[in-house]
């Protein structure tokens, strides 16, 4: 059995992690999440208090990407040393986390790192660039659409599960808003732009439950290995 590397990539909310962890699951690969990445990039941004510094000053970044380290172990994220696996879900990283990924040196950083996951390959990759910038050369590649409504009830449904409440569970419309402007921006930024990749098979999950879109990657993984 060869082992490939799968992409999957496509807008806010779409699916993409839950059929991601699920697919890895059952082929025994390893499962990275990109996002989490660009999130923990982020939390540490606001944490040194230096969010308003690099918007007026974009290159004042690299200061914090010298000595920054992601891992992922069981499930959990680990930043700089550092359990941030709920942290890096907070509103507050999710509103600025579109800018941070729009910089260069952030990219740059994330992709050697996310190219180095990948090296021995067995992994699924998930986020917004993977199969069209990180792992062109992927064997498999995804793009999960879905009705934004759709991906709000979804988002909402997750988080009132995970006892979310007062400012941390938005009503449905705002966060279907905020799901279609980080889709906006990560669409329409200049490096690494989300887009499906011309060799990417494209799903729509609007009517699909999470196994059946986990059966349709996995057979199409399966139909390669
Ligand atoms: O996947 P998730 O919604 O957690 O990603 C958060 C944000 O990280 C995205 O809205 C996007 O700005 C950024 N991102 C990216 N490239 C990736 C994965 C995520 O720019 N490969």
């Amino acid at each position: 059995n060869k082992r490939i590397i799968i992409a999957i990539d496509g807008p806010a909310a779409s699916g993409k992690s839950t059929t991601a962890r699920k697919v890895a699951e059952q082929l025994g690969y390893t499962y990275i999440d990109t996002g989490a990445m660009f999130r923990s990039v982020t939390l540490k941004t606001l944490e040194r208090g230096m969010i308003d510094t690099v918007r007026s000053s974009p290159e004042t970044i690299v200061s914090l990407l010298q000595d920054l380290t992601i891992t992922f172990s069981d499930e959990r994220v680990i930043l700089d040393g550092r359990d941030v696996t709920s942290a890096i879900r907070e509103n507050r990283v999710s509103r600025d986390v579109s800018f941070i990924s729009s910089l260069g040196p952030v990219r740059d950083r994330l992709r050697e790192m996310q190219q180095e996951m990948g090296r021995s390959r067995g992994v699924v990759m998930d986020g917004r660039d993977i199969g069209t910038v990180v792992f062109p050369d992927a064997e498999l590649k995804i793009f999960l659409i879905a009705d934004a409504r759709e991906r709000a009830k979804r988002r909402y449904a997750e988080l009132a599960a995970k006892g979310a409440s007062g400012s941390e569970l938005p009503d449905i419309a705002s966060l279907e808003q905020e799901i279609v402007e980080r889709d906006r921006a990560d669409a329409g930024r200049t490096l690494a732009p989300l887009k499906k990749h011309p060799d990417a098979v494209e799903i729509d999950t609007s009517a699909l439950s999470i196994e059946e879109q986990v059966v349709m990657v996995r057979d199409l993984a399966l139909a390669i290995l």
